[in-house]
């Protein structure tokens, strides 16, 4: 397997685990119970940033070779930068409705439940796609020189949440990720 889709698969599941924690969010206020409004608030400001800044524009490169390799399953697959504009539209949604709670507009909880769900359905699909079909294909089809390009092609990054570095605001979430993989593996 290619570095470059073996990073993509560690940011899945790093996702993966960050879709987790806001479903237990998301069942709290289903529930109508106390929800932790800034571990919501730092997974919807961490999904604005460092998977539209480095992950999906990464999966984009891939795609665009893919295209060019085997235009056929590419389109059957559908265009995979189209996804990625409306799950950014979307996270911005879902972003505006968390601040609308925080700020007591016209958004009931039972509401933002609803969108939360309805965010991170989107998401897991979205990313279930990839990893059955696009990083398949591209696999199975892109050159030695097509990653070459891909990763001449791919600027620094520097995972504010899951990287070395843990940036400020993602402290407490960083924590929470940490305990319930602590709790997942004793079970
Ligand atoms: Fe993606
Ligand atoms: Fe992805």
């Amino acid at each position: 397997m290619t570095d470059v889709i073996r990073l993509l698969r560690r940011e899945h599941s790093n996702i993966a685990q960050l879709l987790d924690v806001l479903d237990r969010q998301a069942d709290l206020l289903g529930r109508g119970e106390a929800a932790d409004f800034d571990i919501i608030e730092a997974i919807v400001d961490y999904f604005l940033g460092y998977p539209n800044l480095y992950h999906h524009p990464m999966e984009d490169l891939v795609y665009q070779k893919l295209l060019v390799r085997d235009p056929r399953t590419a389109a059957l697959i559908g265009d995979l930068r189209r996804e990625h504009e409306e799950e950014a539209a979307r996270t911005r949604e879902f972003a505006a409705a968390v601040r609308a709670v925080l700020e007591d507009v016209n958004v009931s909880r039972e509401s933002l439940h609803e969108r939360a769900s309805a965010f991170i359905a989107y998401q897991r699909r979205h990313m279930g796609k990839e990893e059955r079909l696009v990083f398949p294909a591209a696999l199975l089809t892109l050159t030695q020189s097509d990653w070459a390009d891909i990763r001449a092609r791919i600027t620094d990054r520097e995972d504010p949440l899951f990287g070395r570095n843990v940036g400020n605001r993602y402290v407490t979430l960083r924590r929470d990720i940490l305990d319930w993989a602590r709790i997942a593996r004793s079970d």
